[in-house]
């Protein structure tokens, strides 16, 4: 477009730009004048660093706010090499833009691409130990950045508090972009997170982890689930297979069910079936039972209830097949 515009259209726009300051800057490089010339010898100068007095001439209400903030601890920090300049640890050297107030020559998270943001922030924070997944998680492989869930500057009670809540705060986040994930903690049988019992990262890393969908537990549920269900965990003399070898989400919905026990399935015997059965549908898991022996009459009622008999369904001390 702008190449087929006539010569003089193209000077005359020039004109025009130089008039407007703001954005003559983007013109520039296009289209170089006296002005912009001098503007990119500007940019030339080395950036150095201002210092965050300098900053707080004229980002007052910035800077009064970062004292809460965890980073002001680059402040006094010399090992971290950004003490009396904590502003620049994440903005870069400031003394080209503190001259000419101008937005494009300070480094602006508000303008960068999110592995931008990340790839900053990790400069410091790479080595935590709870972050060693979080190139390859979903959050970044899907541009979700660090200020996405991290508030630096902004007001108001949540955020003066610079790091999410643990329950409330962090649970709203996480629900803004997951509604279906929290219309499921909705349902009638769920855990009490919506109450502030628990939080999304009671079970999932926010910052990734090595294992599937974040989780913070392994196949066999360590910690995550046992954290809190230490009885399910045994060792018992009788394992219930899956119990032990599968995720506990193999007959659980973790987030909320309709079914009671936030079980799969509304009816117990289908759930049992899909593993104990000839006819495996569509199998959730690896391991597969045996089928029931004959005594089971699967077309009467008093056996479609299998946990009635069934009652050490997470594994058993004292019996085979599970029944106390
Ligand atoms: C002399 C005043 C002045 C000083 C000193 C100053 N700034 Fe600014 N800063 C401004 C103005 C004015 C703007 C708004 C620019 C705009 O919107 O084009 C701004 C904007 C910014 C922005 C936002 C850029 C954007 O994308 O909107 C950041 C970040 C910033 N300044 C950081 C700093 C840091 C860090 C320092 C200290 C190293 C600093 N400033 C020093 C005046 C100043
Ligand atoms: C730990 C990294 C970090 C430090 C340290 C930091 N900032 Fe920021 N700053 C950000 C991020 C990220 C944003 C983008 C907006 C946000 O997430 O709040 C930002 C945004 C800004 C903006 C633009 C605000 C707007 O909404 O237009 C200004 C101005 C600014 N910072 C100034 C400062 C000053 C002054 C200091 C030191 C007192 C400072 N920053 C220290 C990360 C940082
Ligand atoms: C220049 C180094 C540096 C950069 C860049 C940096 N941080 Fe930090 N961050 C620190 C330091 C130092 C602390 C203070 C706590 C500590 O000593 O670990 C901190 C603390 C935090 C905390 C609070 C930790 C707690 O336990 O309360 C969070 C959250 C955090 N940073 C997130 C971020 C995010 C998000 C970014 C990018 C926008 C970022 N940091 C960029 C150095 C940095
Ligand atoms: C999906 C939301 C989310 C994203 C994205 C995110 N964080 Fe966090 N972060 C949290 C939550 C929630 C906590 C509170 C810790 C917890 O509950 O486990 C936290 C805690 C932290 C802490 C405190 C110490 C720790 O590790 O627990 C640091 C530092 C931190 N985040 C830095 C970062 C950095 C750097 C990035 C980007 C590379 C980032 N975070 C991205 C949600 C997020
Ligand atoms: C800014 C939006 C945003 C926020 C905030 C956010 N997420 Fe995500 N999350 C995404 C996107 C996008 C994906 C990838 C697509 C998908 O799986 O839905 C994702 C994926 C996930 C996954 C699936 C991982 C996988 O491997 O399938 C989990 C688990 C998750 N997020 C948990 C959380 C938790 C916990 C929080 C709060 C600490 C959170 N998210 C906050 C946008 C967000
Ligand atoms: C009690 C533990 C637990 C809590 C609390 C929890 N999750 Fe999950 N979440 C899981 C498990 C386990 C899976 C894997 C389910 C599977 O494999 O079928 C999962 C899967 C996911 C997924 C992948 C897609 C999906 O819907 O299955 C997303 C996204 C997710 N969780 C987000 C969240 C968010 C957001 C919160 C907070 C509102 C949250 N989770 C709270 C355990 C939990
Ligand atoms: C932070 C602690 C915590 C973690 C982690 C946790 N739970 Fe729970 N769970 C509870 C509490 C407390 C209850 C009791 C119900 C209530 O009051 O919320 C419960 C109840 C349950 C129930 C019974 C619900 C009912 O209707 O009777 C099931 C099933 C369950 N959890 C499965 C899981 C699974 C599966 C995981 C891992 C994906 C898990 N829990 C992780 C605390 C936890
Ligand atoms: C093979 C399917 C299956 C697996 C795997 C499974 N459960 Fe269950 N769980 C059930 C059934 C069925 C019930 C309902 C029992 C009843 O109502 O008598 C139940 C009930 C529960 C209850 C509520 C009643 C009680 O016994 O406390 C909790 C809590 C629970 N399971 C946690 C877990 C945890 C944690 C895991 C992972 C270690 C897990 N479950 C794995 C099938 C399973
Ligand atoms: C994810 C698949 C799966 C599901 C779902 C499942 N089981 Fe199992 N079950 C197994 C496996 C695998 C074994 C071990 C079989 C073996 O060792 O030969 C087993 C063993 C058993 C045993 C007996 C002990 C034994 O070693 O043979 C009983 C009883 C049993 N399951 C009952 C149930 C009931 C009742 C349900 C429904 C609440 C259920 N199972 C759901 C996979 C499953
Ligand atoms: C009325 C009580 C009752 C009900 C209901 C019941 N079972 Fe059983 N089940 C038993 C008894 C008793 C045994 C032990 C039989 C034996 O030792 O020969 C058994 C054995 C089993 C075994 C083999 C265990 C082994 O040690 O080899 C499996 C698998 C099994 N049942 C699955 C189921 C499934 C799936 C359901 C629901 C569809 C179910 N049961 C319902 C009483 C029951």
């Amino acid at each position: 477009m702008r190449f087929r515009l006539p010569l003089l259209t193209t000077a005359l726009l020039a004109v025009a730009l130089t008039a407007a300051p703001r954005q003559d800057q983007k013109a520039a490089p296009q289209k170089p004048d006296d002005k912009a010339a001098a503007k990119q010898d500007a940019k030339a100068v080395k950036k150095e660093f201002a210092g965050s007095e300098t900053c707080a001439a004229c980002h007052e209400d910035i800077s009064t706010g970062f004292k809460k903030n965890p980073h002001s601890a680059l402040e006094t920090n010399k090992k971290r090499g950004f003490d009396g300049k904590a502003c620049e640890g994440c903005h870069g050297p400031g003394s080209v833009h503190a001259e000419t107030n101008s937005a494009e020559d300070i480094r602006s998270p508000k303008r960068m691409r999110a592995a931008e943001i990340d790839t900053m922030c990790l400069s410091c924070h790479k080595n935590q130990p709870t972050h060693v997944g979080r190139l390859q998680s979903s959050h970044a492989r899907n541009a979700v950045p660090c200020t996405s869930c991290h508030n630096m500057h902004r007001e108001g009670e949540e955020s003066s508090e610079f790091q999410l809540k643990r329950t409330a705060g962090v649970n709203k986040a996480c629900a803004s972009c997951h509604p279906d994930v929290w219309a499921a903690f909705q349902k009638p049988n769920r855990h009490k997170l919506p109450e502030g019992a628990m939080s999304c990262t009671s079970c999932h890393n926010p910052h990734a982890s090595f294992m599937n969908r974040n989780l913070r537990l392994s196949g066999g549920n360590e910690p995550g689930c046992f954290a809190c269900h230490g009885e399910k965990r045994g060792p018992f003399v009788f394992e219930h297979a899956p119990s032990r070898n599968e995720s506990c989400a193999t007959c659980h919905e973790p987030h909320g069910s309709t079914n009671p026990r936030m079980l799969k399935r509304a009816e117990i015997a289908p759930l049992c079936l899909e593993c104990h059965s000839n006819i495996q549908a569509a199998p959730p898991a690896t391991t597969v039972g045996g089928i029931p022996p004959a005594i089971h009459d699967l077309r009467s009622p008093r056996y479609r209830n299998c946990t009635i008999c069934h009652q050490k369904i997470h594994g058993s001390n004292a019996n085979g097949a599970l029944l106390r």
